[in-house]
Order: structure tokens, then sequence, then C-alpha cells
């Protein structure tokens, strides 16, 4: 018997066949690939109607799919993975405190992840890239966590070619290697810049994949985030000759890395038509959260116009740059401001793949989107929790069009507006819509569509894509939460969240508040930073940074 989902999908798959693409009809479990970008501003990708930093394919990949507008993360890395990987708000599982820094010994409780769910599918499971989830014991680690294979680091960062991750903590100087290949420190590796090696992997995982069983791939990119004290931005040089319109040495080494990630997006595409996979995948794009443009992990990244920075609950933080691509999306190109928050992709993807939802953690707070996403539904999500941290008492709920945020992250210094464009960058004046359709994603997906999209269309999405601020006139009150307010905004009229209406709403923030109590039950308080840095430290393990609270076990000396 086949469940509801298949046959949705079989009867998708059936009108895309007929009406839609040129490409055949595939049968079988859709493959999955997920690529995450780590700290991308909002407006460093062209969809979002920047000109300073092209990005042909991750455009193209956007306008032949759905951009989805009102993606929301966690405010930082550790939780916003935590989210994605589990399906569960971070506070219910202790994880809304802040990310896990090497030789820490917290990590994300056990209980089933994504990637198990997706083996139990059938699936073979890769994640290529950063995991930031914790390594103290083995059985942290992604591949005794559903990974059949990974390559990639443990921490949240290392350098871009030397894999290096340097750390100080109470005046002392940690250091080591972490690149690993499934379970062995992967030396050989070492030299390649980052973006390229995981795109290399990613492409070999697809040319050697065996069509046969469905593919689940992590791609969950080290740009565009910091590396080490001193070297913190790192992109090859030829690259980051392409910016010379952009003054600034860091921005410009930025916007290289970004160019980077572009490029290894365009590469994954084309391995997956070179191997005619693409007809049953699902590609979907996000940032774990915002740009921190300013402060501890400043990368110079931009979220203008929104207001605030990563490790803030404004939307500067928290709003990422979103898409998803796949054949299988009968109402595409379009920009979706439907409510979807990184938890929904494990109940999405699953119900994508012909998984039945019953088999699903019974309290899994995503939400399943997959048929609005397919066919233009109305989302069944209303509110989004973006988070409650019982430390700081900061917490913010995104409810219908409202938002409410109380209590602040840091003393406030981070919430107002970073990255504007600077007077002396003389940007491309146009965005280069052919430059799109020469890129690799818009050259395949000129040949599968029969309608391929014209280079109007792309203004035209992009227009839509682009936020507007509350026009010169209109009346302003941004409110700031640093000094005990609380702030209401209406986000479809004023996404930069500069007028506040809580005085104006009152019964607006009392049920908003009675909501966020009523999420306040389900807090699980958040587990304590346990360093465990001089046990951990790379020196003991031939530099490397490696698991060390369960050595008597198998590889801790490989
Ligand atoms: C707030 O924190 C920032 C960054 O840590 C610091 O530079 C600034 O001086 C602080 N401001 C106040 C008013 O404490
Ligand atoms: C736009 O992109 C196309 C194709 O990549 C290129 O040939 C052209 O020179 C670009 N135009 C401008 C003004 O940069």
């Amino acid at each position: 018997m086949l469940s509801r989902s298949q046959w949705l999908l079989i009867i998708s798959c059936v009108l895309f066949c007929d009406l839609h693409k040129k490409i055949q009809c595939a049968t079988g479990q859709p493959n999955v690939v997920f690529i995450v970008a780590d700290d991308l501003g909002w407006n460093d990708v062209g969809f979002h109607g920047s000109n300073q930093i092209p990005t042909p394919n991750i455009d193209a990949l956007a306008y032949n799919g759905i951009i989805l507008n009102s993606h929301y993360g966690q405010s930082y890395g550790t939780p916003s993975r935590a989210a994605l990987f589990t399906g569960k708000y971070p506070m219910k599982l202790g994880m809304q405190g802040p990310s896990i820094t090497p030789g820490e010994s917290r990590a994300l409780p056990q209980g089933k992840l994504i990637s198990e769910y997706f083996k139990e599918m059938g699936y073979a499971t890769h994640l290529i890239g950063k995991w930031n989830l914790g390594y103290s014991r083995w059985n942290d680690t992604p591949t005794l966590r559903g990974f059949d294979h990974f390559l990639g680091l443990y921490n949240s960062f290392s350098s871009y070619y030397d894999y290096v991750t340097s750390w100080k903590f109470n005046g002392k100087d940690y250091g080591g290697f972490d690149l690993r290949r499934d379970t062995v420190p992967s030396w050989n590796d070492a030299g390649k810049y980052a973006t390229d090696l995981f795109t290399e992997e990613a492409v070999d995982v697809i040319q050697k994949h065996n069509v046969n069983t469905p593919l689940f791939m992590m791609i969950a990119h080290l740009a565009v985030h910091i590396g080490n004290e001193g070297k913190w931005l790192e992109a090859p040089q030829e690259t980051v000759n392409k910016f010379k319109h952009i003054r600034d040495p860091n921005r410009r080494t930025y916007a290289a890395m970004v160019s980077k990630l572009d490029d290894s997006i365009g590469a994954v595409f084309e391995a997956l038509d070179a191997k005619n996979m693409l007809q049953n995948t699902i590609i979907v794009f996000i940032s774990d959260n915002g740009a921190p443009t300013v402060g501890p992990s400043h990368n110079w990244g931009s979220n203008y116009p929104l207001r605030g920075i990563k490790d803030t609950l404004f939307e500067g933080g928290v709003r990422t740059v979103a898409c998803i691509w796949s054949p299988l999306l009968v109402q595409s190109s379009r920009v979706s401001t439907d409510l979807i928050h990184i938890t929904d992709w494990l109940p999405t993807l699953f119900t994508a793949v012909g998984g039945d939802l019953g088999v699903l953690d019974p309290d899994l707070d995503g939400i399943d989107q997959w048929s609005s996403l397919v066919y233009d539904l109305p989302s069944a999500r209303n509110d989004i929790p973006l988070n409650i941290d019982e430390k700081t008492r900061n917490a913010a709920l995104r409810f219908s069009y409202w938002k409410l945020i109380v209590g602040t992250s840091g003393n406030g210094s981070y919430n107002s507006y970073f990255g504007a464009p600077l007077n002396e960058d003389i940007d491309p004046q146009s965005y280069n819509t052919s430059a799109i359709n020469d890129s690799p994603i818009g050259r395949i997906a000129r040949k599968i569509n029969y309608n391929p999209l014209s280079e109007n269309d792309f203004e035209g999405l992009r227009n839509v894509a682009t936020l507007k601020c509350l026009d010169a006139k209109a009346k302003r009150n941004p409110c700031d939460p640093a000094s005990g307010a609380v702030c209401l905004y209406n986000i479809p009229n004023d996404p930069c969240e500069e007028n506040d209406l809580a005085k104006f709403f009152p019964s607006v923030v009392r049920r908003i508040k009675r909501t966020l109590v009523d999420y306040r039950q389900g807090l699980i308080p958040q587990m304590e930073v346990t360093t465990d840095i001089d046990n951990a430290d790379p020196k003991l393990y031939q530099y490397a940074w490696n698991p060390w609270r369960d050595c008597s076990d198998v590889s801790c000396s490989s």
C-alpha cells in the first residue's frame, strides 16, 4: 500500500513530467541535497536586491525554485543546527544557550536525527563540512549519528587552507587540526581551500553514487564564517581580485568567499545533472543565521536593511537567506512569505520522500510544509518562537505578521543597523541578468524547462524578494528592548523593525506574551557550558581536535 504522501509524490511527478519539464519522469525516492551556508548575510545574495556580490548560481536556483522570504533559523550556529537536525526547538533540548566552543563537553542530546530517519528510509547519508554539535565522545560525532560518511570539521570554525582551529581559554592558547574523513584526521586534504575541498567531495560523492539508492547529502559549508584571529577571512587571491569595486579589503575578501560558495552550488548542480539525478532531486539552500557584521565573529557580511546581526533576535539575526529548488515543486518561480522555521525541514523533507509522519518523534516541533511548498497552499505554521533564553531573559516570538521582542542579547550594542553599502564602493550599477543565464545552474535550468524564465522574470522575482523598509515619511519609533521595553513590530509592513506598535496594540502584546509563557512551559534549562579543554587539548592527540572523554575506545590514537 502506498501512503498518501507517496501518492502525492507520484501525482506531482506525473504532472510535472507531462506539463512542466523536458526531463524524464523519475521513480523512486527523491534525492535530497541540503546546503547550509554559515553566517551569510541577508543582503549578500543577488536575489535579495544587492548588486555588490554577484551570485548567479544561487540566484538561478532561487528563481527557478521558490524564494523562502520568511524563513527563520536560530540566531547562531549550534542552536540552528540542533533545530535542523532534530526538528525541535532548541529550548526543548536545552540547546538555547551559546554555540559549542572548542574543547567543550556539551553535545546534541541523544535522540533521532534527520540523518538517522533518512538512513532508515534506505538513503545513503553524507555530511560534508561543519558539525558543531559536540564531539567530546565518539557517540556525539556525525558517523555515529546517522551519517555513513563525513568529511569536515567538528568545531565551529577553522582556517580555510590548513584546517587549524586555535582557541584561547583562560589566557592559554590551544590549537590543532580539525578536518576529518569519517573518524580519521585527514592530513592529506590540508592545503586545499575549504569551499573547493567540500565541493570536490560532494561532486565525488555524486559521481560515485549508486543511483539505485536515494541520496541524502548535507553540505554544511565553513563559508562564510571567519577563521582564526589575525587571518579572519581567506579566499583565493584571483577571486579576491574580481572585487576591486569594493574598497574595504575585508569586505572584498568576504565577497570572494561568497563567490566561491556560489561556484560550489553551481558545481554540485552540474554534477547532479551529469549523473541524471536532477529530475528526482530536492535542493535546499539556507544560511544558519544572519551575518555577524561586527562583534566577536565579525565577517563583514551584511543583513542590511534588516535590523541587528547574528546573535540578536532582530530580523538580521534570525531571518535567513533561503530557497528550495526541485522539479517536484508544481508551483515554482515565486516568492513565498509563508512562515517557515528551520525545524520544519525534517518533517517536510521526510514527507517529500514518501515517509510516514507517524514514524517521527511525536514531540517534534517542526511542521510539514511539503504540500504548501509544492502546490502553493497556505502554510500550517502561524507562529515561531525565535528563542527563549532563560538566562539572558531574551526572547522573541513571530506570531502571524507580528513580532514581539523582550530583553536583549549581549548588552544591546548590536540592536541597530549595520552593513549599509559604503559610498566609496563603486558597485556594478545594474544587475547582470545574463550572467544568471550563463551560470551553470542558469544554463541547465534553461535546458530542462519547457518555459525557461526570461531575464525580465528574474528582475520581477527579485523585485518581489527585495524588502522595502517603511517609506521615508512614515512615523518611526524603533524601540530598544535593551532599555527594558517590550517591542512589537508588524513585520510585513515594517520588515526593518523601525516602528514599535506595542502601545497601540496592548491586547496583541498580551496575547503574544501568553503564547511565550505557554512555550516557556516546555523549556528545558539550558545545558551548562562545561569547558574541559585541558583534557581536550590537541597536544594530547597528535595536534588534532579529537573526542577525549571515551579514549579507551577505538580510534583515539588514529
Ligand atoms: C557592549 O559590548 C561591546 C562589545 O562587547 C563593548 O564594546 C561595549 O563597550 C559595551 N558597551 C557598554 C555600554 O557596556
Ligand atoms: C554580464 O554577464 C555576461 C555573461 O556572463 C558577461 O558576458 C557580461 O560582460 C556581463 N556584463 C557586465 C556589464 O558586466
